[in-house]
């Protein structure tokens, strides 16, 4: 794991590199810079060999880097942690002090979410939580974290007002967390305004941002004051919905040794397989990302002029609260497109079956186009008072643009809307 010629490998040759050229040359090749494999291979080795007894204790001890065992470090695995360094870091720093790198891949988005949370808190301690997070998210705070004694507190971290009222009555909070855009409605969070805020009153609360939904080519929270960055790869980042696993980019040296811990003692790193496939994915980010941008914008106009819509939500457009928020703290809006049916509930449903080239699955990141209906699918057992509270009506419809044809998706949406 600790291989210090690694992250050296990465600063000295892509520092200086574009996000594209990033995404496709950092982290190759660094964990065994001497092999003529083209692509980083699959290490898939559940142990590693010690040259002799003494090179194995001085492994353990610390003393010189190497490979242990694939749940504590693996060569695959750390390809892939420094590219999504490179990617999200590199603005700001690339390396770690001992030349380790500042990004931890795990098995999914929620054990690098749970970790996330552990390396900030422990029992009698207080986080703010954005209130319109992943349900999975939310439950981990509610049901499992308060078991073993850290308090949750939740704040529309949109509103900035909010987020300050509730670090005021919280002084000694730990961390707050938050998504941004968030899911399905798509608001924004102005990151840069809430650090500010947030530090103001405790400099040592961690901000925690969940970039799921932007990646870093559209947005770097580190960049804008946050702490800590995380991502579930199952989206984006990976790309094609083969695949589930979560990173985290952190440039506080206390909470990576905090995190590393957790995949230790926990287990919650990925295969090498799994690391080996987000980390095919990841190459093509930045082209994949421009078009699924490209399609959505052209599918939210399209919708926002469609008599059976009664609202679209997406940052991209001028309509959209926070548009010139998302105009300052994006590249690009994203992928994701919600809007609302007139006809309500019947009418989500009926869209469902009726559309073609769209897949009727929930998750969202993936080069094809899915779509599914919140009301009577991913929130059914959220009670309906608290579903409206969330802007989660009952004819709101959530698609995750692919990037086919943007012609071809237009058509099959406008045939469906046609029969509801
Ligand atoms: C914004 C966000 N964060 C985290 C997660 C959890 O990720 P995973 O399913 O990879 O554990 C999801 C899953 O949908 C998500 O949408």
């Amino acid at each position: 794991m600790e291989d210090s010629k690694s992250s050296d490998f990465v600063a000295q040759f892509y520092l200086d590199c574009g996000f594209a050229t990033r995404a496709l040359h950092a982290g190759e090749h660094v964990s065994q810079p001497h092999t003529p494999a083209h692509t980083t291979p699959i290490y898939q080795s559940s142990t590693f060999i010690f040259q002799s007894a003494d090179e194995g204790a001085r492994i353990f001890k610390g003393e010189v880097p190497g490979y242990v065992y694939t749940r504590m470090g693996n060569p695959t695995v750390l390809a892939l942690e420094a590219k999504i360094n490179a990617l999200e870091g590199a603005q700001w720093k690339l390396t770690h002090p001992e030349g380790r790198v500042s990004t931890l891949a795990f098995s999914s988005g929620m054990a690098a979410i749970s970790a996330s949370i552990m390396a900030c808190a422990s029992a009698g301690d207080t986080i703010l939580l954005g209130n319109v997070v992943y349900g999975a998210t939310e439950h981990l705070c509610s049901q499992l974290l308060s078991r073993y004694g850290v308090r949750t507190v939740e704040v529309h971290t949109p509103d900035l007002k909010a987020v300050a009222a509730a670090i005021q009555a919280n002084p000694k909070a730990k961390a707050i967390m938050f998504e941004t855009p968030t899911n399905p409605t798509l608001e924004i969070t102005d990151v840069a305004a809430l650090c500010k805020i947030v530090k103001g009153v405790n400099p040592d609360c961690y901000v925690i941002v969940d970039n799921t939904f932007a990646t870093p080519y559209l947005q770097r929270p580190l960049e804008l004051g946050a702490d800590i960055v995380l991502h579930s790869t199952t989206k984006y980042i990976g790309g094609h919905g083969t695949v589930v696993g979560g990173v985290v980019t952190t440039h506080c040296d206390r909470i990576k040794d905090e995190l590393y811990k957790v995949i230790k003692d926990i287990g919650s790193s990925p295969s090498p397989f799994d690391a080996w496939l987000v980390n095919v994915g990841v190459k093509t980010l930045p082209a994949r990302i421009d078009r699924h941008c490209a399609n959505a914008l052209a599918i939210a106009r399209f919708l926002s002029e469609h008599a059976k819509v009664a609202r679209v939500f997406y940052p991209g457009l001028p309509s959209h609260p926070q548009h010139e928020l998302a105009k300052r703290q994006m590249a690009q809006f994203g992928g994701i497109v919600s809007f609302e049916l007139k006809g309500g509930f019947d009418a989500g449903k009926k869209l469902m079956d009726a559309i073609r080239i769209f897949t009727l699955a929930v998750s969202l990141g993936c080069v094809d186009s899915l779509i599914q209906h919140p009301a009577s699918m991913t929130h059914a057992s959220v009670p309906p008072d608290k579903r409206l509270k969330g802007g989660i009506t009952d004819g709101l419809v959530r698609i995750s643009v692919g990037i086919e044809d943007q012609a071809d998706l237009i058509k099959a949406l406008d045939q469906a809307l046609a029969g509801v």
